[in-house]
Order: structure tokens, then C-alpha cells, then sequence
């Protein structure tokens, strides 16, 4: 019985093993949000807060590979957070470089594949280096893929496709009606990937802020109101178990 499993998920705090589930997403997505709120609650640094969201990041990261979930997207920087404070910013940097310089040997160690999503061009020299080397020392990697989205923007993204199949076309390498749905998802950063099923926002905002545009096409959304620091393993558990629950139908029926 449905309500029942569900039941038992919300009293039983230990983390669920993939064989709990009715079904597991292929690709989870997560706006982690309410990090400044949460900073504000215990009278805080914004810094405070991002650097408590990390802690988060770690454990549900560990999760989503013991579930043998494939794919994992976490929207770190948006294009549009260049526009807070110069510390808030320079602290999200540093953050980016304590976690990579403190997560990189075990994420590798357990087979897990780093692709950054974004332009890293506007990035300080430092960040670009240890980005692009966690995509080079993880790029024969198996198991989980690991996408994070710093300086992403979803638009961005797309008009950087339309560019790049512009430039087939004018070669003339690709005729204009032989443009297809895959041909544009073969020019997103996530090419070769399955699309978004899961997409989580915590901090209880139901909004997509230029995540994923076009690959959370038919994605079921999460919206639990926890703030991105408190969320748990045992949260995350409940929105994959919502997911489990849901009846996909992509526009048909059953
Ligand atoms: C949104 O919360 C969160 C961010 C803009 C940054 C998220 C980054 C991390 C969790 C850690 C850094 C990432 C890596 C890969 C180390 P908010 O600040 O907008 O929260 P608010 O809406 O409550 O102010």
C-alpha cells in the first residue's frame, strides 16, 4: 500500500537503500537554496551559511552514489550571483576550492565523474585551474556523474547551442531540417546524459531560476520547505520517495 510505505519513509530515519524505493530518478537536480536565510536564523555570516550548505552538499552527494543514482546536478553560481556582495562572492569561491581540494580524492577514489557546467571563463584563474583539473583527473570516471553548475545559466546555455549548430549549418555540415530535438541536447553541456526526472528546490521558493531549461522538460518537482543547510539524507529519502510516487505520463496516458 502507497501511504503505508510512505508512512514508514517519515518515521524511519536511517538512510533508505535503493531496493526501498518504488523507483529511483536517473537524473536528480537541486536548487540548493535558503543558505543566507539559514546564516540569518542563527544570527550568522552569509558565509557561515554557504559553508553549512557544503556540509550538506557532502552527505547528500554520498547518498545520491550509494543509491546508484546516475547522474547528479547542483547549481552552485548562477550567472546571476556575480551580483552580490564582493565578499559573499569571494567567499563562494573560496568555498569552491576547500571543497574540491577536500572532496576530490574520494569522489575519484569512488569512481565518480566531474563535469562542470557553466562558463568558466569569467572565474579568477585559480578556480578555473582546479575546476578543469577535477574534470580531467575524474573524465575516465564510470559511476555517478557529478554536474556542477557554476556561472550556469540555462538560456546561456541554449543560445550557446544555437550558436554551435549555426556553425554546422553554415559550414555546411548540417541542412536546417535536419535539426532535431537531440541535436540541441547534443550541444548542452550535458550532452551523452538522460534528462532531469527529480528536480529539488529546498527553502520552500517553486521556482527554476534558469536551471536546466531545456532538460527539465518533463522533470517532477520537489519543493520541501527545509533550508538548503538542514537538508538531511532522511529529506532528501522523502523527495525521492514523492518521486516514486508520482504517475509520469509526458503528455500521454496510461
Ligand atoms: C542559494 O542560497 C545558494 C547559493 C547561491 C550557493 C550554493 C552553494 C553551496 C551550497 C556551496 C558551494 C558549492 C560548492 C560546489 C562548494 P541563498 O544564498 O540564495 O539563500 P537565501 O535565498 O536564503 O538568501
Amino acid at each position: 500500500m502507497k501511504w503505508k510505505a510512505a508512512l514508514t519513509l517519515a518515521l524511519k530515519k536511517t538512510p533508505r537503500t535503493a531496493t526501498e524505493f518504488a523507483a529511483l530518478p536517473k537524473h536528480v537536480a537541486i536548487i540548493m537554496d535558503g543558505n543566507g536565510r539559514w546564516a540569518k536564523k542563527h544570527h550568522l555570516n552569509v558565509s557561515k551559511g554557504h559553508r553549512q550548505g557544503t556540509e550538506a552538499l557532502r552527505e547528500i552527494i554520498r547518498h545520491t552514489d550509494d543509491l546508484g543514482i546516475r547522474v547528479l546536478s547542483l547549481y552552485a553560481f548562477s550567472t546571476e550571483n556575480w551580483n552580490r556582495s564582493e565578499e559573499e562572492v569571494s567567499a563562494l569561491m573560496q568555498l569552491m576550492l576547500d571543497f574540491f581540494s577536500s572532496e576530490i580524492d574520494e569522489l575519484d577514489a569512488k569512481n565518480v565523474r566531474i563535469l562542470i557546467l557553466g562558463d568558466k571563463g569569467r572565474l579568477p584563474e585559480k578556480q578555473r585551474e582546479v575546476l578543469k583539473e577535477a574534470e580531467k583527473r575524474t573524465e575516465r570516471n564510470t559511476g555517478l556523474r557529478l554536474n556542477i553548475a557554476i556561472n550556469y545559466g540555462g538560456r546561456a546555455e541554449i543560445v550557446k547551442a544555437a550558436r554551435e549548430i549555426a556553425v554546422l549549418v553554415r559550414n555546411g555540415a548540417l541542412q536546417a531540417d535536419q535539426i532535431t530535438e537531440e541535436t540541441l541536447s547534443d550541444h548542452l553541456y550535458t550532452r551523452g546524459q538522460p534528462d532531469v526526472d527529480l528536480l529539488i528546490r529546498t527553502s520552500g521558493e517553486q521556482r527554476l531560476s534558469n536551471f536546466l531549461l531545456y532538460q527539465n522538460a518533463y522533470a517532477e518537482f520537489v519543493f520541501p520547505e527545509v533550508l538548503w543547510p538542514d537538508f538531511t539524507v532522511h529529506e532528501y529519502d522523502l523527495a525521492l520517495d514523492a518521486y516514486a510516487h508520482r504517475d509520469r505520463r509526458y503528455g500521454g496516458r496510461k
